[in-house]
Protein backbone atom coordinates (compact mmCIF):
# COMPACT_ATOMS: atom_id res chain seq x y z
CA UNK A 1 0.00 0.00 0.00
CA UNK A 2 1.58 3.23 -0.65
CA UNK A 3 0.54 5.97 2.13
CA UNK A 4 1.05 9.53 1.03
CA UNK A 5 0.76 11.60 3.82
CA UNK A 6 0.00 15.94 3.21
CA UNK A 7 0.05 18.69 5.31
CA UNK A 8 -3.59 19.64 4.86
CA UNK A 9 -6.45 18.52 2.48
CA UNK A 10 -6.23 20.42 0.00
CA UNK A 11 -2.64 19.53 -0.93
CA UNK A 12 -3.82 15.55 -0.76
CA UNK A 13 -6.95 16.31 -2.87
CA UNK A 14 -5.04 18.38 -5.75
CA UNK A 15 -2.61 14.77 -5.58
CA UNK A 16 -5.71 12.64 -5.61
CA UNK A 17 -7.62 14.37 -8.67
CA UNK A 18 -3.86 14.03 -10.43
CA UNK A 19 -4.38 10.66 -10.31
CA UNK A 20 -7.82 10.31 -11.70
CA UNK A 21 -6.81 12.72 -14.22
CA UNK A 22 -3.69 10.88 -15.30
CA UNK A 23 -5.95 7.76 -15.50
CA UNK A 24 -9.00 9.58 -17.73
CA UNK A 25 -5.84 10.66 -20.07
CA UNK A 26 -4.18 7.44 -20.38
CA UNK A 27 -7.47 5.71 -20.63
CA UNK A 28 -10.48 8.17 -22.05
CA UNK A 29 -13.13 5.62 -21.63
CA UNK A 30 -12.06 4.87 -17.98
CA UNK A 31 -14.19 3.17 -15.18
CA UNK A 32 -14.18 5.40 -12.60
CA UNK A 33 -15.19 3.82 -9.19
CA UNK A 34 -16.48 6.87 -6.83
CA UNK A 35 -17.59 7.62 -3.17
CA UNK A 36 -19.48 9.47 -1.25
CA UNK A 37 -19.13 11.57 2.03
CA UNK A 38 -16.87 14.79 2.66
CA UNK A 39 -13.59 13.59 1.88
CA UNK A 40 -14.07 13.26 -1.89
CA UNK A 41 -15.71 16.71 -2.03
CA UNK A 42 -12.58 18.47 -2.64
CA UNK A 43 -10.91 15.99 -4.96
CA UNK A 44 -13.95 15.91 -7.10
CA UNK A 45 -13.98 19.99 -6.62
CA UNK A 46 -10.74 19.78 -8.38
CA UNK A 47 -11.57 17.36 -10.90
CA UNK A 48 -14.09 19.86 -12.21
CA UNK A 49 -12.12 22.64 -12.16
CA UNK A 50 -9.43 20.82 -14.44
CA UNK A 51 -12.73 19.88 -16.88
CA UNK A 52 -13.65 23.77 -16.92
CA UNK A 53 -9.55 25.20 -17.34
CA UNK A 54 -7.67 22.57 -18.31
CA UNK A 55 -10.06 20.45 -20.67
CA UNK A 56 -10.17 17.23 -18.96
CA UNK A 57 -12.79 15.02 -20.87
CA UNK A 58 -15.03 12.96 -18.91
CA UNK A 59 -16.96 12.31 -22.17
CA UNK A 60 -16.28 8.35 -22.58
CA UNK A 61 -15.65 8.01 -18.79
CA UNK A 62 -18.03 5.42 -17.07
CA UNK A 63 -18.81 5.61 -13.40
CA UNK A 64 -20.62 3.27 -10.70
CA UNK A 65 -20.66 4.75 -7.20
CA UNK A 66 -20.22 2.50 -4.23
CA UNK A 67 -23.81 2.85 -2.11
CA UNK A 68 -26.61 4.08 -1.83
CA UNK A 69 -29.39 4.31 0.88
CA UNK A 70 -32.64 2.19 0.51
CA UNK A 71 -36.01 3.91 0.65
CA UNK A 72 -34.32 7.50 -0.58
CA UNK A 73 -35.63 8.46 -4.28
CA UNK A 74 -32.70 9.69 -6.62
CA UNK A 75 -34.17 13.09 -5.74
CA UNK A 76 -33.97 13.08 -2.13
CA UNK A 77 -31.75 15.94 -0.98
CA UNK A 78 -29.60 13.31 1.29
CA UNK A 79 -29.76 10.49 -1.46
CA UNK A 80 -26.37 9.98 -2.78
CA UNK A 81 -27.54 10.73 -6.32
CA UNK A 82 -27.93 14.20 -5.37
CA UNK A 83 -24.74 14.71 -3.94
CA UNK A 84 -23.44 13.00 -6.68
CA UNK A 85 -25.01 15.48 -9.29
CA UNK A 86 -24.38 18.55 -6.62
CA UNK A 87 -20.57 17.95 -6.32
CA UNK A 88 -19.32 16.59 -9.64
CA UNK A 89 -22.09 15.42 -12.24
CA UNK A 90 -23.61 18.57 -13.09
CA UNK A 91 -19.85 19.99 -13.03
CA UNK A 92 -18.34 18.02 -15.56
CA UNK A 93 -19.21 16.67 -19.22
CA UNK A 94 -19.68 12.86 -18.10
CA UNK A 95 -22.77 11.72 -19.83
CA UNK A 96 -25.97 10.41 -17.60
CA UNK A 97 -25.74 7.07 -19.63
CA UNK A 98 -22.25 6.43 -18.12
CA UNK A 99 -23.52 7.30 -15.02
CA UNK A 100 -24.44 4.13 -12.76
CA UNK A 101 -25.60 4.51 -8.45
CA UNK A 102 -27.62 1.62 -6.92
CA UNK A 103 -31.13 2.80 -7.01
CA UNK A 104 -32.30 2.98 -3.47
CA UNK A 105 -36.14 2.90 -4.82
CA UNK A 106 -35.28 -1.14 -6.25
CA UNK A 107 -38.42 -3.17 -5.78
CA UNK A 108 -36.44 -6.40 -5.65
CA UNK A 109 -33.49 -5.50 -4.26
CA UNK A 110 -31.42 -8.61 -4.89
CA UNK A 111 -32.12 -8.45 -8.74
CA UNK A 112 -30.81 -4.66 -8.34
CA UNK A 113 -27.62 -5.75 -6.95
CA UNK A 114 -27.09 -8.59 -9.47
CA UNK A 115 -27.55 -6.62 -12.46
CA UNK A 116 -25.30 -4.22 -10.60
CA UNK A 117 -22.49 -6.70 -10.48
CA UNK A 118 -23.21 -7.35 -14.23
CA UNK A 119 -22.83 -3.68 -15.39
CA UNK A 120 -19.55 -3.20 -13.76
CA UNK A 121 -18.45 -6.45 -15.83
CA UNK A 122 -20.22 -5.99 -18.48
CA UNK A 123 -17.92 -2.38 -18.54
CA UNK A 124 -14.76 -4.35 -18.42
CA UNK A 125 -14.07 -3.85 -14.82
CA UNK A 126 -13.21 -0.67 -12.12
CA UNK A 127 -9.93 1.20 -13.23
CA UNK A 128 -9.93 3.53 -10.37
CA UNK A 129 -11.75 2.84 -6.98
CA UNK A 130 -11.94 6.23 -4.67
CA UNK A 131 -13.09 5.52 -1.24
CA UNK A 132 -13.29 6.88 1.71
CA UNK A 133 -13.14 5.14 5.11
CA UNK A 134 -15.97 5.35 8.30
CA UNK A 135 -14.68 5.79 11.64
CA UNK A 136 -15.23 2.17 12.50
CA UNK A 137 -12.75 1.52 9.49
CA UNK A 138 -16.10 0.41 6.93
CA UNK A 139 -15.57 1.23 3.20
CA UNK A 140 -18.40 1.81 1.20
CA UNK A 141 -21.30 1.00 3.67
CA UNK A 142 -19.44 -2.35 4.71
CA UNK A 143 -19.38 -2.19 7.98
CA UNK A 144 -17.56 -4.23 10.29
CA UNK A 145 -17.60 -8.07 10.36
CA UNK A 146 -18.88 -8.01 6.35
CA UNK A 147 -17.46 -10.83 4.26
CA UNK A 148 -14.62 -9.90 3.27
CA UNK A 149 -15.79 -11.69 -0.05
CA UNK A 150 -18.78 -9.78 -0.28
CA UNK A 151 -20.72 -8.55 -2.96
CA UNK A 152 -23.33 -6.02 -3.42
CA UNK A 153 -25.95 -6.13 -1.62
CA UNK A 154 -28.22 -4.96 1.24
CA UNK A 155 -26.44 -3.92 4.36
CA UNK A 156 -27.64 -2.83 7.68
CA UNK A 157 -25.71 0.63 9.31
CA UNK A 158 -24.23 0.29 12.74
CA UNK A 159 -25.93 3.08 14.76
CA UNK A 160 -22.59 4.37 15.18
CA UNK A 161 -22.38 5.38 11.17
CA UNK A 162 -26.11 6.29 10.99
CA UNK A 163 -24.98 9.33 13.21
CA UNK A 164 -21.72 10.08 11.42
CA UNK A 165 -23.97 10.33 8.23
CA UNK A 166 -26.97 12.60 9.76
CA UNK A 167 -25.62 15.32 8.77
CA UNK A 168 -28.13 15.52 5.45
CA UNK A 169 -31.02 14.61 7.09
CA UNK A 170 -33.23 16.61 9.39
CA UNK A 171 -33.08 14.44 12.00
CA UNK A 172 -30.69 11.32 13.18
CA UNK A 173 -33.58 9.18 13.60
CA UNK A 174 -34.21 9.89 9.59
CA UNK A 175 -31.02 7.99 8.58
CA UNK A 176 -32.30 4.90 6.96
CA UNK A 177 -31.20 1.47 8.61
CA UNK A 178 -30.84 -0.07 5.59
CA UNK A 179 -28.34 0.25 2.10
CA UNK A 180 -27.24 -1.24 -1.05
CA UNK A 181 -23.59 -1.24 -1.07
CA UNK A 182 -20.82 -2.51 -3.40
CA UNK A 183 -19.31 -5.69 -1.94
CA UNK A 184 -15.47 -5.88 -0.54
CA UNK A 185 -14.88 -8.53 -2.92
CA UNK A 186 -16.15 -6.53 -5.91
CA UNK A 187 -14.09 -2.90 -4.28
CA UNK A 188 -10.97 -5.56 -4.23
CA UNK A 189 -11.57 -6.32 -7.96
CA UNK A 190 -10.71 -3.37 -9.02
CA UNK A 191 -7.36 -2.51 -10.82
CA UNK A 192 -6.87 0.78 -8.48
CA UNK A 193 -7.69 1.66 -5.00
CA UNK A 194 -7.31 5.08 -3.92
CA UNK A 195 -8.95 5.32 -0.37
CA UNK A 196 -9.22 9.31 1.11
CA UNK A 197 -8.91 10.07 4.83
CA UNK A 198 -8.88 13.10 6.86
CA UNK A 199 -8.98 14.55 10.10
CA UNK A 200 -8.40 13.26 13.51
CA UNK A 201 -11.99 11.59 13.65
CA UNK A 202 -10.14 8.69 11.02
CA UNK A 203 -6.53 8.31 12.78
CA UNK A 204 -7.55 5.18 14.63
CA UNK A 205 -9.27 3.81 11.55
CA UNK A 206 -6.32 4.58 9.25
CA UNK A 207 -4.04 3.08 11.35
CA UNK A 208 -5.52 0.09 11.90
CA UNK A 209 -6.37 -0.25 8.17
CA UNK A 210 -2.66 0.17 7.26
CA UNK A 211 -0.49 -1.18 9.97
CA UNK A 212 -3.09 -3.81 11.86
CA UNK A 213 -4.22 -7.35 10.67
CA UNK A 214 -6.74 -7.85 7.74
CA UNK A 215 -9.89 -8.43 9.82
CA UNK A 216 -13.28 -8.01 8.91
CA UNK A 217 -13.61 -5.83 11.99
CA UNK A 218 -11.19 -3.63 10.19
CA UNK A 219 -13.14 -3.93 6.36
CA UNK A 220 -10.49 -1.35 5.21
CA UNK A 221 -7.89 -3.24 5.95
CA UNK A 222 -8.69 -5.78 2.76
CA UNK A 223 -6.56 -3.39 1.07
CA UNK A 224 -3.56 -4.60 2.54
CA UNK A 225 -4.15 -7.60 0.35
CA UNK A 226 -4.67 -4.99 -2.75
CA UNK A 227 -1.88 -4.78 -5.73
CA UNK A 228 -2.32 -1.07 -6.38
CA UNK A 229 -4.32 1.01 -3.40
CA UNK A 230 -3.07 4.44 -2.32
CA UNK A 231 -3.88 6.07 0.72
CA UNK A 232 -3.87 9.52 0.63
CA UNK A 233 -4.47 11.42 4.67
CA UNK A 234 -3.66 14.70 5.95
CA UNK A 235 -1.22 14.96 8.99
CA UNK A 236 -4.38 14.76 11.07
CA UNK A 237 -5.36 11.36 10.15
CA UNK A 238 -2.12 9.57 9.81
CA UNK A 239 -1.25 10.88 13.81
CA UNK A 240 -1.21 7.06 14.72
CA UNK A 241 0.28 5.22 12.11
CA UNK A 242 3.79 4.25 13.75
CA UNK A 243 6.15 4.26 10.40
CA UNK A 244 4.40 7.74 8.96
CA UNK A 245 8.23 8.88 8.61
CA UNK A 246 8.70 6.05 6.52
CA UNK A 247 6.13 6.46 4.30
CA UNK A 248 6.76 10.77 4.01
CA UNK A 249 10.31 9.79 3.20
CA UNK A 250 9.00 6.91 0.56
CA UNK A 251 6.87 9.45 -1.00
CA UNK A 252 9.30 12.58 -1.07
CA UNK A 253 12.34 9.97 -2.78
CA UNK A 254 10.15 8.77 -5.91
CA UNK A 255 10.42 11.04 -8.76
CA UNK A 256 7.74 9.14 -10.39
CA UNK A 257 5.08 10.61 -8.24
CA UNK A 258 6.45 13.83 -8.59
CA UNK A 259 5.10 14.04 -11.93
CA UNK A 260 1.49 14.19 -11.04
C1 LIG B 1 -20.29 6.81 4.39
C2 LIG B 1 -20.09 6.39 2.95
C3 LIG B 1 -18.65 5.96 2.75
C4 LIG B 1 -17.74 7.07 3.24
C5 LIG B 1 -17.94 7.30 4.73
C6 LIG B 1 -17.03 8.38 5.30
O1 LIG B 1 -20.35 5.71 5.20
N1 LIG B 1 -20.94 5.33 2.55
O2 LIG B 1 -18.42 5.66 1.38
O3 LIG B 1 -16.40 6.69 3.01
O4 LIG B 1 -19.30 7.70 4.89
O5 LIG B 1 -17.58 9.64 5.07
P1 LIG B 1 -16.80 11.00 5.28
O6 LIG B 1 -15.87 11.12 4.11
O7 LIG B 1 -17.86 12.05 5.27
O8 LIG B 1 -16.08 10.90 6.57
Amino acid sequence: MEIIIQPDIPAASRIGARLIARQIRRRPDSVLGLATGNSPVPLYAELARMHREEGLDFARVRTFNLDEFIGLSPDHPASYHTFMKTHLFDLINVPVSGIHIPDGMASDVERTCRAYEEEIRACGGIDLQVLGVGSDGHIGFNEPTSSLASRTRIKTLTDRTRRDNAAGFGKPEDVPYHVITMGIGTIMESRGCLLLAFGRKKAKAVAAAAEGPITAMVPASILQMHPRAVMLLDEEAAAELTRADYYRWVYNHKPDWQNF
